[in-house]
């Protein structure tokens, strides 16, 4: 029997906390969660992580990531992934070719989720950018899950 979305996540959540155990590196935890998560899903196209750049506070830039080339920067309020970095909310997007702004990095991306990604301070991070080639492959499930591992990226043990 194949499993549900929430079970997968739960699953994927535990993986990446017995892995990230003890593991303090920022870059380390970042590559790692985006490889296990992206694994994860057969409909993952494409999953990273976009910067905030520390020199330029209103532009996002190219973390690590898994799948096709993506673009290297990305202005606040651009695109989906520069409307949750202004917004400081998670998006969700059914049919990308319908937003205003969509940055098509590839053409086969459909829909996606952003999801904002703070540290301990409360200021922003990154964003979590996860496409599919699926329409509407994503819902309140994605966001809750993809929310709850994301902001664990600051807490090494
Ligand atoms: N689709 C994104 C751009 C980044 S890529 O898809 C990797 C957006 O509009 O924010």
């Amino acid at each position: 029997m194949s499993q549900t979305k929430t079970e997968i996540y739960q699953e994927t959540a535990k993986e990446i906390a017995a892995v990230l155990d003890g593991e303090r590196n920022l870059t380390a935890r970042m590559v790692t969660m985006i490889c296990l998560l992206h694994q994860a899903f057969e409909d993952y196209f494409w999953t990273g992580f976009y910067l905030v750049d520390p020199e330029k506070p209103e532009e996002l830039v190219i973390g690590p990531y898994q799948g096709t080339l993506g673009c290297l920067r990305i202005p606040f309020g651009k695109g989906v992934c520069g409307a949750a970095a202004a917004s400081g909310e998670t998006v969700i997007v059914e049919d990308v070719h319908a937003f205003p702004g969509h940055i098509a990095c590839d053409a086969r991306s459909e829909s996606e989720i952003v999801v904002p990604v703070f540290r301990p301070d409360g200021t922003l991070f990154a964003v979590l950018d996860v496409d599919s080639t699926r329409l509407a492959a994503f819902d309140e499930t994605d966001k809750t899950h993809l929310e709850a591992i994301t902001q664990r990226l600051f807490s090494a043990a």
